[in-house]
C-alpha cells in the first residue's frame, strides 16, 4: 500500500464529507444529502461507506475522500493529501515533499500566517499591547473568549513580520505573496498592520488565511483593515467564524448571519455557536452556497439601524437567489448583536431568536411604514414593492404560498395578488438539472455489487458469466466487460480501478448499483441470479433457434434447419441435466 492508500483508510470519508454536508444515513452502507457541488432541493449526493466514494446522481461529481477535498476546498492533490494525513497523525513521507509550485507557496503562506498569529497574540499579552487590552476589557471580552478566537495586536513599528519572515528564510516573492507584508516604491517591505486589534480570519477547514485589523482609537482611519486578496485568502469565499460554527449550524439546522466581526464573537460568546460573518465585502453566492451545504435556514441579525436594515435587504435577495430559508431577527433599543448580548444577556437573545419573523413579513412592515395610512391604495403600493422579492423565490409552489400568506397579511384581496404574481410566477425561470436514468435490473445490480462484497466468488462469477451471450444486453453490459478484460488481464478487481476505467455514463450506473444496496449479497443470491440468467439465456437461444429454423424450412432450407434442431436439442439436454 502506497502512502495515499495508507491514508485513505485511515481517515472515514463519510466524516470528512460529513464536515461539509449534512448527510443522513440511509441503509447500511449509505449517506445521502445535498450535493455540495451543485443547487439542488432533493438530494441527489449519496456516499458508500464500504467503497469509500460519492457520487451525484444529477451533476455527476463524483471521487474519492481526495477528489472531494480538492473539489470543496479547490486545492490540489498534494494539499489534500497533507491535509488528510495531517488529519490523521501520519507524517508525510520525505520524496513527496516534492510538491509542486502552488502547493509550496501556499505551504509557505500557511506558516506565515501561523507566525503572524502567534507574534500577534504574544503581543497582545507583552507590554506593547496594554492599550489593544484595555480596548478588549472595555467591551466586555473575557479573557477566554480572546484566546478562543485568537485576538491579538500588531505593534506599531512596522517591521516585526518582516523580521520573523526573514530570520525563517522565507524569500521576497514569498513574502510580498503573504498580503501580510506590503512593498514601498523604492522597493522596501513594511507590515501591513500596525497598532490594530487583530482578527485571525480562518479557512472553513480551520487554517489562518487572514486577519481582519481593528482601529484601536475612534479617529484611527479606516475603522478595519483586512487582508488583501492572496492565494490563501479569497473574501468572497470567505465567512468569519465558519470552522467553530459549522458543527452548531448543522446540529441547529441554521445560520445566524451577523455583519461583523465583533458581532460574531459577542454572539458565541453568549452561548450561540451557529454564527458567521462576511469579512468587509458584500455576500455573495458562493458564500450562500457554502452555508447552504450546512443548513438552508438562516436568520439575519443586522444592527437596527437604516445601513443595517439596507443591508439586510441586500442580503435577502441574495440569499432567497440560492434557495434559502430567510427570517429576519431584530433587537430593540438601537443596540448590535455584541451590544445586546452584553447587556440584555443571553437568555433575551435567545427570545429575539425564537421570535425571528419570515423576510417577508419583515418586507411588509417596512414597506408599510413608509406608506401613508389613510392612502387607500398604500396596500397595493406595499404590494407592489414586495413582488419582485417574492419573484426571486426560485421554487414555484413556495413563490405561489409566499404570495398567499402575503395578501392575508398585508389584508388584500387574493384576487389582487394573484394579478401582481400571475406574471411574475410565469416568468420566474427554473433550473433543475435533471438527468435521464437508465436503469438497472435487480440481478445486473446483485452482481456488481458480489464483485465487492464477495471477492472470494469473483473468480467464480467471471467464468461462469463471460459467456453468457445476454450480458451484452444488460444496461450494464460495458461495466462487466470491463470487469471481464481486467481480469484477463490480472487485475486486482478493486471499485476503484473498475470505477475510474469507465466512461461516464457508466461511472453512473456502477454508483447506481452499488448505493443501491437492496439487501446484503449472499453467496446463494449470487449462484441463483448466475442460473437465473443462464435459463432466460437458453430459453432466448431457444426461441430465436426455433423461429430461424421455421424460416429455413420455409425456404426449403432442409440442410442448414436440421443442423440447427441439433444445436436445439443440445440445448435442451443441457437444460434438462442441469435441472
Ligand atoms: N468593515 C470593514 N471595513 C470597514 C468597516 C467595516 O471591513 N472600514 C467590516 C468588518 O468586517 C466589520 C463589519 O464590516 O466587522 C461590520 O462593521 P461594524 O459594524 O462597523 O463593525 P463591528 O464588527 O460591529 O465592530 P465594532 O462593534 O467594534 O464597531
Ligand atoms: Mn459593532
Amino acid at each position: 500500500m502506497d502512502f495515499k492508500d495508507q491514508v485513505k483508510s485511515a481517515v472515514d470519508l463519510v466524516s470528512v464529507i460529513g464536515e461539509y454536508v449534512r448527510l443522513k444515513k440511509s441503509g447500511t452502507q449509505r449517506y445521502v444529502g445535498l450535493c455540495p457541488f451543485h443547487s439542488e432541493k432533493t438530494p441527489s449526493f449519496s456516499v458508500h461507506v464500504a467503497r469509500q466514494f460519492y457520487h451525484c446522481f444529477s451533476c455527476g461529481a463524483h471521487g474519492d475522500v481526495f477528489g472531494f477535498l480538492m473539489q470543496i476546498e479547490g486545492v490540489g492533490f498534494f494539499e489534500a493529501l497533507k491535509t488528510l494525513a495531517d488529519r490523521c497523525g501520519m507524517p508525510m513521507p520525505k520524496r513527496s515533499l516534492a510538491a509542486d509550485e502552488d502547493s509550496k507557496l501556499r505551504s509557505a503562506l500557511f506558516q506565515m500566517h501561523e507566525l503572524a498569529l502567534a507574534n500577534f497574540r504574544e503581543n497582545l499579552r507583552g507590554a506593547t499591547g496594554a492599550e489593544a487590552r484595555a480596548y478588549l476589557q472595555r467591551r466586555g471580552l473575557r479573557p477566554e473568549t480572546i484566546d478562543q478566537f485568537g485576538l491579538g495586536y500588531a505593534e506599531g513599528s512596522g517591521r516585526r513580520l518582516l523580521r520573523i519572515f526573514e530570520q525563517q528564510g522565507f524569500d521576497r516573492s514569498q513574502v510580498e505573496a503573504s498580503g501580510l507584508v506590503r512593498k514601498r516604491e523604492d522597493g522596501t517591505f513594511y507590515d501591513y498592520f500596525r497598532n490594530r486589534l487583530m482578527f485571525p480570519i480562518h479557512s472553513e477547514s480551520g487554517k489562518v488565511i487572514g486577519f481582519g485589523g481593528r482601529a484601536l482609537a475612534a479617529e484611527d482611519n479606516p475603522k478595519y483593515l483586512n487582508s488583501p486578496e492572496t492565494r490563501l485568502y479569497q473574501k468572497s469565499h470567505v465567512l468569519y467564524n465558519l470552522h467553530r460554527a459549522k458543527e452548531g449550524i448543522r446540529a441547529q439546522d441554521r445560520t445566524i448571519l451577523v455583519e461583523g466581526y465583533m458581532d460574531a464573537i459577542g454572539v458565541t460568546a453568549a452561548g450561540f455557536h451557529p454564527v458567521v460573518a462576511v469579512c468587509g465585502t458584500a455576500l455573495g453566492s458562493h458564500q450562500v452556497q457554502t452555508l447552504r451545504r450546512l443548513s438552508h435556514r438562516v436568520v439575519l441579525n443586522f444592527d437596527p439601524d437604516m445601513a443595517g436594515a439596507k443591508a439586510a435587504e441586500k442580503y435577502i435577495n441574495v440569499l432567497l437567489d440560492e434557495s434559502m430559508q430567510v427570517r429576519i431577527m431584530e433587537l430593540d433599543a438601537d443596540l448590535d448583536p455584541d451590544e445586546y448580548c452584553l447587556e440584555r444577556g443571553a437568555a433575551a437573545y435567545q427570545e429575539r431568536l425564537e421570535k425571528a419573523k419570515g423576510y417577508f413579513y419583515w418586507m411588509a412592515d417596512r414597506a408599510r411604514a413608509a406608506q401613508d395610512p389613510n392612502d387607500p391604495d398604500a396596500r397595493v403600493a406595499v404590494l407592489r414593492q414586495l413582488v419582485p422579492v417574492v419573484r426571486r423565490i426560485p421554487d414555484k409552489l413556495e413563490r405561489m404560498q409566499a404570495a398567499e400568506d402575503l395578501a392575508g397579511y398585508i389584508g388584500v384581496e387574493r384576487g389582487t395578488v394573484l394579478d401582481q404574481f400571475r406574471q411574475a410566477v410565469a416568468t420566474r425561470q427554473e433550473t433543475v438539472i435533471e438527468r435521464p436514468k437508465a436503469v438497472l435490473r435487480a440481478d445486473e445490480r446483485l452482481l456488481l455489487n458480489a464483485f465487492f462484497n464477495l471477492p472470494e466468488i469473483g473468480a467464480h462469477m467471471i467464468r461462469e458469466l463471460k459467456p453468457i451471450e445476454s450480458i451484452g444486453r444488460f444496461t450494464s453490459r460495458r461495466i462487466f466487460q470491463t470487469i471481464f478484460a481486467m481480469a484477463d488481464a490480472g487485475s486486482e478487481l478493486r471499485f476503484e480501478e473498475i470505477h475510474a476505467r469507465l466512461e461516464e455514463a457508466d461511472q453512473n450506473l456502477l454508483a447506481q448499483a452499488v448505493l443501491a444496496e437492496d439487501s446484503e449479497t449472499s453467496r446463494e443470491d449470487v449462484l441463483a441470479a448466475i442460473e437465473s440468467i443462464r435459463r432466460s439465456e437458453s430459453l432466448y437461444q431457444r426461441s430465436e433457434l426455433k423461429v430461424r429454423i421455421k424460416e429455413l424450412e420455409r425456404t426449403g432450407n432442409w440442410e442448414e434447419a436440421l443442423r440447427l434442431m441439433g444445436e436445439l436439442q443440445a440445448i435442451e439436454k443441457e437444460v434438462r441435466d442441469r435441472a
